[in-house]
């Protein structure tokens, strides 16, 4: 996706205006483009007063925010101890040969980012594999395979 200064200008002049939340101009401009670039937070730091310093390690610290580009499509694997001895590592393999990626990555047409995450609370469930904010429990290898032809079908009519 292509970065628009004079949007992410509009974005942080719109908090500027209000409580001039660092917090919430990263939020809306990491919503847009799917990460944090990196003029983003030179324009931040400057217009809302804020150290670049500060302002790039808000941005480091908050799991929320990404310097890098994500994927349209985020698939987080729990990789907490339920999960894990429940076969969340062989899901993440096999999500890792599918998409040809290590988590921690994004596939090169920027479509799917995968990411490990810790425990998420609902154990019982496990495995748990989230995609964009869904989950889905009890995955199994086969429901690995369901989701990626699903998630490229999907692709394929839009
Ligand atoms: S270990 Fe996966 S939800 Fe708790």
């Amino acid at each position: 996706m292509q970065v628009s200064i004079s949007e992410i200008h509009e974005i942080i002049n719109k908090e500027a205006s209000g409580d001039g939340s660092l917090i919430a101009a990263l939020e809306e401009i990491q919503a847009r483009y799917r990460y944090l670039p990196p003029e983003a937070l030179i324009l931040a730091s400057e217009r809302l007063g804020v150290p670049l310093s500060q302002t790039y390690a808000v941005a480091t610290f908050y799991g929320a925010f990404s310097l890098e580009p994500k994927g349209k499509i985020c698939i987080q694997v729990c990789m907490g101890t339920a999960c894990h001895v429940r076969g969340s590592p062989q899901l993440l393999d096999r999500l890792e040969t599918q998409l040809g990626i290590k988590a921690g990555e994004t596939t090169r047409d920027q479509l799917v980012s995968l990411e490990r995450v810790n425990c998420l609370g609902a154990c019982a469930l496990g495995p748990i594999v989230v995609t964009d904010g869904d989950y889905s429990g009890q995955m199994t290898l086969s429901k690995v395979d369901r989701l990626l032809k699903s998630i490229a079908k999907s692709e394929a009519e839009a």
